[in-house]
C-alpha cells in the first residue's frame, strides 16, 4: 500500500509508504484520496493526520511520471480537497517534504516537523514550477519576498528557519504525538490559505530573485516563470492564480529544458555504486586517508575527506614542502571561515586534525593513499613502490590527469591496488570524479573509488585508462577547435560570447584564463613528440605562455586584468593576425552559430571516440562528466544528450563537411556513423560485447 490507515482514538493516521523515498505517484494519491475520504465520513474521526516515514515525508510529483499524460485524482485537486475537508488536516513532518509534499503539508491546518526535516519547493531545478497550488499558497502564508527565495532558488529550510518565517507552526522531536495533542479549536480556527487575503506586493524581492536566478542558474526557464506566479498573488484571485500556475506547470513539463534537467536528476542517481559491484564486494572501510603531496590540488583533496568526516594524514617531501602544505589548508579553512561554512570552532579543529608531516611513516592503518604530485611517471612510480610496503592494507590511487595509469600499476607487485581518482580542481568544490579503471584494478579498489565519492558527496563516472580519460580528452578537442576558429577569423572574446550564448557560465579562454594557461602548455610539451605531424597544430596558446601570459595570475592572458576587470587585449589580436599570416589562411567572419557548431562538433565526436572505444560506459556517464566537471550547461542535459537532441544524422552530415577540408583533424567516430545509419541515439546505445 503506498499509503496507510490508522487510528488512533478519534484521530485518523494517514502515512505516506511508498519507499524509498514518497514520490507522489497515482496509486499514492488515489490512496490517500480514498483514505481522507473514508475518515471524512467516519463520525469516530475528529482529526486527520498526514505523516510518512520517520526519514521522509514526501519527495514531491513523482519526475518519473512527468512524461506520461496526467492520470487522476491530479495532485491540485487533492490538495484542494484536503485545504477544504470539514475535519482539520496536520501534517506531521518527518525528514524531506520537498515540492508536491510540502504542498500537501500547505493544505492542512498545522504543520508541525521533526528536527530532521527539510523544507522545500525544489521544481525549478527540475525546469518545472510548483504544480499544486504551492506558488499560490505560500505567498499568502510567509510573503512574496520568502516565497519568491525559497521557489526560485529551490533550495530547502532546515526546520528552525521555516518556524522562524512562519511556513510551519512548531518544531517537535515526536510531531506525531504533537499533532494528536493539538488542541481542537485551535485547529478549527485557522484560516484556510485559499481564503487568505492577497499578500502585498514586494517589487524589490522580485527584481533581486530574478537577476540571482539569472545569474545562478542562467539560461532556465523555470525560476523565471515561478517569479511571474509569486508576483501575480498580490493582485490576481487565488483561482486565477491556480489556473496560471497549472497551465504553466503543464507547458513546462513538456520542455525541452526539463526533460534534460530530469535525465541529469536521473542520471546522477544511476551514477553511484554500480550494482553488480555492490553484488561482488562488500562496502569499503576508509576511514584512515592519507593524501600524497599537499600542493593546491593535494591540499584541496585532503581537505574534503577532512569535511567528510575522514581522518587524514599530508604526505609531504621534505619539511619546508610540509609547511606549504599546511599553509594551503590554513587557506582553505580560512576560505570557509570567511563563506560562513564554518564556525571559528571547527575552522581550528580541522586545522589541528590534519596531519601534515615529511614521512612515510605511519601510514601502516591507512585505508586508502591518494597520489597528487606532479605529472611525472618516473615519480609516481617510485612513489608507489614505496607507499605499496608503507601502506600495506591500503587501496592505492592516483589523481593523475594524463598519465597511463597501467603503467603506474607496473611498479606494484599487486597491480590490483591501483586506480584512477582524477578530481577537478578545486577538488573540495567540484562534484566530479573520474573513477579509473585501469586493466587490472580490482573490483575491491574500485568499490573504495565509488565509496569515497558517496562520502565525499561527489558524482563518479567510470573511465577506463585513456590520455585525458573522459573530461579532459573531451576539453582538448574543444579547445583546439577554438584556436583553429582563432587562427580561422575569431578572437577570444567572440569565441567566449558564443559559448556563454549556448549557457556556458564562462567561455573556454576566460576559463583557461582563470585556471592557468601552464598545465596545458606543460602537457602540449610533453605530448610535442608523439603528436601526430598531419594534424594542424595552433601556436597561439604557446605564444602566450611563452612570453609569460600565464592568465589571471599573471595579470595577463587571453584577457588582461590589470587595468580592473577582464578586459580585451589588443596584443592578444595582434598575435592571432600574425599566426594567421603566417599559416597562410585568410582569415574571415565566423558567425556565433558556426563557433557554436565547432566546438559542439569537436566535442560531440570525441565523446563518440570515447564511447565507442569502451572508455566510457554511456551517454548519460559522458552528461555527468561535462556538467560537473566542464561547465556544460545543466538545462541542455549534457554534451551526449544534447548530440542526440541534434541526431546522428544531421551531426554525421556536418562532420563530413568539416572532414572534406580536414580529414585529419574531424575524423569521424565510428559510433556516429553507426547512429547515424542505424536511426540510433547515444542515449539507448549500448556497447554489444566484443
Ligand atoms: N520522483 C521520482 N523518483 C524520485 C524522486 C521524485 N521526485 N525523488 C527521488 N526519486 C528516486 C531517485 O531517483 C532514487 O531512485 P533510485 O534508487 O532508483 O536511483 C530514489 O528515489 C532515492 O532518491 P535519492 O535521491 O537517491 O535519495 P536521497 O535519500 O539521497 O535523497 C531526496 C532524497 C528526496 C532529498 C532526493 O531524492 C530529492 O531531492 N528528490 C527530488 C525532490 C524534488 O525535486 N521534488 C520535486 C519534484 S517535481
Amino acid at each position: 500500500m503506498a499509503v496507510d490507515f490508522e487510528t488512533s482514538g478519534s484521530a485518523a493516521i494517514l502515512r505516506l509508504n511508498r519507499p524509498p523515498v514518497n514520490a507522489i505517484a497515482a496509486d499514492l494519491r488515489q490512496q490517500l484520496q480514498a483514505h481522507l475520504r473514508a475518515a471524512l465520513a467516519d463520525p469516530k474521526i475528529e482529526r486527520i493526520i498526514l505523516t510518512g516515514s520517520e526519514k521522509i515525508f514526501a519527495a514531491g510529483a513523482d519526475a518519473a511520471e512527468f512524461d506520461a499524460p496526467p492520470i487522476e485524482p491530479h495532485l491540485p485537486d487533492l490538495v484542494a480537497e484536503i485545504e477544504q475537508s470539514s475535519k482539520p488536516v496536520i501534517a506531521a513532518i518527518y525528514g524531506a517534504a520537498l515540492g508536491g509534499g510540502l504542498e500537501l503539508a500547505l493544505a492542512c491546518r498545522w504543520r508541525i516537523a521533526a528536527p530532521n526535516a527539510r523544507l522545500g519547493l525544489p521544481e525549478v531545478i527540475l525546469g518545472v514550477v510548483p504544480g499544486a497550488g504551492a506558488t499560490q499558497r505560500l505567498p499568502r502564508l510567509i510573503g512574496i519576498g520568502p516565497a519568491l527565495q525559497m521557489v526560485t532558488t529551490g533550495k530547502p529550510l532546515a526546520p528552525q528557519k521555516a518556524l522562524s518565517i512562519g511556513l510551519i507552526d512548531a518544531v517537535e522531536a515526536d510531531p506525531l504525538a504533537a499533532a494528536l495533542a493539538q488542541d481542537l479549536a485551535t485547529l478549527l480556527a485557522r484560516p484556510l490559505l485559499a481564503e487568505a487575503p492577497n499578500p502585498p506586493a514586494d517589487k524589490q524581492a522580485g527584481i533581486e530573485a530574478r537577476q540571482s536566478a539569472a545569474r545562478k542558474m542562467r539560461g532556465q526557464d523555470a525560476p523565471q516563470r515561478a517569479a511571474d506566479l509569486i508576483e501575480m498573488t498580490s493582485d490576481t484571485s487565488f483561482a486565477d492564480g491556480i489556473k496560471a500556475e497549472r497551465e504553466a506547470f503543464l507547458s513546462l513539463r513538456q520542455s525541452p529544458q526539463c526533460r534534460a534537467l530530469r535525465h541529469i536528476f536521473f542520471a546522477e542517481r544511476a551514477a553511484r555504486t554500480p550494482g553488480w559491484l555492490k553484488k561482488a564486494t562488500q562496502p569499503a572501510s576508509l576511514q584512515k586517508t592519507a593524501v600524497i603531496g599537499g600542493g593546491t590540488m593535494g591540499a584541496a583533496i585532503a581537505w574534503a575527506l577532512d569535511q567528510a568526516g575522514l581522518e587524514v594524514c599530508v604526505v609531504e617531501m621534505d619539511e619546508s614542502a610540509a609547511e606549504r602544505a599546511s599553509s594551503n589548508l590554513a587557506r582553505l579553512a580560512a576560505a570557509g571561515l570567511k563563506r560562513g561554512l564554518l564556525s571559528q570552532e571547527a575552522h581550528d579543529s580541522a586545522l589541528t586534525r590534519i596531519i601534515v608531516q615529511a614521512s612515510f611513516e605511519n601510514l601502516a592503518e591507512t585505508d586508502i593513499v591518494i597520489e597528487a604530485v606532479f605529472e611525472d611517471m618516473a615519480v609516481k612510480k617510485e612513489l608507489f613502490a614505496k607507499l605499496e610496503t608503507a601502506a600495506p592494507s591500503a587501496v592505492l590511487a592516483s589523481n593523475t590527469s594524463y598519465l597511463d595509469i597501467d603503467e603506474m600499476a607496473s611498479a606494484l607487485a599487486d597491480p590490483s591496488r591501483l586506480l584512477g581518482l582524477h578530481f577537478f580542481s578545486p577538488a573540495h568544490i567540484m562534484k566530479l570524479l573520474e573513477v579509473v579503471r585501469a586493466s587490472q584494478t580490482s573490483d575491491l579498489a574500485l568499490r573504495a573509488g565509488f565509496d569515497l565519492a558517496e562520502k565525499l558527496r561527489k558524482t563518479p563516472v567510470i573511465t577506463g585508462v585513456c590520455d585525458g580519460f573522459i573530461g579532459n580528452r573531451i576539453n582538448f578537442r574543444m579547445r583546439e577547435s577554438a584556436d583553429i576558429l582563432l587562427l580561422s577569423g575569431s578572437i577570444p572574446t567572440e569565441i567566449d560570447e558564443a559559448m556563454r550564448a549556448f549557457g556556458y557560465a564562462m567561455g573556454p579562454y576566460e576559463t583557461q584564463d582563470m585556471s592557468g594557461l601552464d598545465i596545458s602548455w606543460a602537457t602540449r610539451k610533453r605530448k610535442a613528440a608523439t603528436r601526430d605531424p598531419n594534424r594542424p597544430y595552433v601556436k597561439i596558446a604557446d605564444r602566450m605562455c611563452e612570453s609569460g601570459r600565464l592568465g589571471r595570475k599573471t595579470g595577463t592572458g587571453w584577457y588582461r586584468y590589470d587595468m580592473g576587470g577582464q578586459m580585451e587585449d589588443p596584443m592578444v589580436e595582434d598575435l592571432i593576425l600574425e599566426e594567421s599570416r603566417l599559416a597562410g589562411v585568410e582569415r574571415r567572419v565566423i558567425p556565433e552559430a558556426e563557433i557554436q557548431e565547432t566546438l559542439l562538433l569537436a566535442m560531440i565526436n570525441e565523446a563518440a571516440h570515447i564511447l565507442g572505444e569502451g572508455m566510457a560506459a554511456s551517454g548519460a556517464d559522458i552528461d555527468l562528466v561535462m556538467v560537473h566537471g566542464f561547465g556544460f550547461p545543466r538545462w541542455r542535459g549534457g554534451l551526449a544528450w544534447h548530440a542526440d537532441q541534434i541526431g546522428a544524422k544531421s551531426i554525421h552530415a556536418s562532420l563530413k563537411k568539416l572532414a572534406a577540408d580536414e580529414p585529419v583533424l574531424w575524423e569521424i567516430a565510428p559510433l556516429i556513423t553507426e547512429l547515424a545509419a542505424s536511426g540510433g541515439s547515444f542515449a539507448s546505445w549500448t556497447k554489444s560485447p566484443s
